[in-house]
């Protein structure tokens, strides 16, 4: 999968980037992150991104031009001619999630836009971005930093990115539970043990208990992610009760 962002500090994301999973990833192909520098692409001869809003008002705002001319350098350089997902880091955006993460990696490119200073022209958002999307309800003072969370989120989801030791199947977020208490050598510290069940070998009793603890830990720290995963659950018992009293019916019948 490749990563174009679109950016006035393309070092900052890559370097921020460059580190562990990620510089695995990325040396093994699994992943490419291509930082554009809108400056490049500025007509302006002083090499000015940047003027006042009309209207008046605090700030500068990015032009339109520079960062319409780097999209088209991104567009006109792919291989492929379908419409490319454009996102615009914005704390106007959809409050990115897991969910989010999941449909962007199954991108072949993704583009991400930065703005800085006051946001960027309207015009150009209208022209090219398909998804306005925010990390957060908190105002940060550029998108660099939400496109290196959002790559990040998403980078570990594509297939071969993690080994199965770092594997993302049983995880917080997964089914709308958050992941359950783990413990690792000695089997007491400070004083603490580590609980007995996950010492006992019976797997069947470790997972009804990381089960019970996810639960415990999400209604806790996260009670909006517990309702939907309680209302969820409802969803599959009805569904499961459902296909029991159809394969029921069809014995009857004789037609299994
Ligand atoms: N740019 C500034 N703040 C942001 C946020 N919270 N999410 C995404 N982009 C941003």
């Amino acid at each position: 999968m490749e990563f174009h962002v679109l950016t006035l500090f393309p070092e900052m994301v890559l370097d921020g980037l460059n580190t562990s999973i990620l510089k695995r990833a990325i040396e093994k192909e699994q992943i490419k992150i291509n930082a554009i520098n809108i400056r490049d692409y500025t007509t302006d001869k002083h090499k000015k991104v940047d003027d006042y809003t009309y209207g008046g008002g605090a700030g500068m705002l990015m032009q339109a031009q520079p960062v319409y001319d780097a999209y088209c350098d991104v567009v006109n350089k792919r291989k492929k001619r379908d419409r490319v997902r454009v996102v615009y880091v914005t704390p106007q955006g959809k409050v990115f999630d897991q969910k989010m993460a999941e449909q962007f990696a199954s991108e072949e490119d993704l583009v991400i836009l930065c703005g800085h200073y006051e946001g960027i022209d309207e015009r150009v958002l209208e022209e090219i971005v398909t998804d306005y999307v925010s990390i957060g309800d908190y105002v940060l003072t550029g998108g660099e930093l939400p496109a290196m969370v959002m790559i990040d989120a998403i980078a570990r989801l594509v297939p071969g990115v993690l080994n199965n030791d770092e594997s993302a199947s049983t995880e917080s977020f997964a089914g709308n539970l958050l992941e359950y208490p783990q413990y690792s050598r000695p089997e007491e510290w400070n004083g603490k043990r580590v609980p007995e069940v996950l010492l006992s070998g019976n797997h069947k009793k470790i997972a009804e208990w990381r089960l019970e603890q996810s639960k415990i830990r999400t209604k806790e720290r996260r009670p909006d992610l517990y309702e939907k995963y309680e209302k969820e659950e409802k969803e599959r018992e009805a569904a499961r009760r459902a296909l029991k009293e159809e394969q029921k019916r069809l014995r009857r019948m004789g037609k299994i």
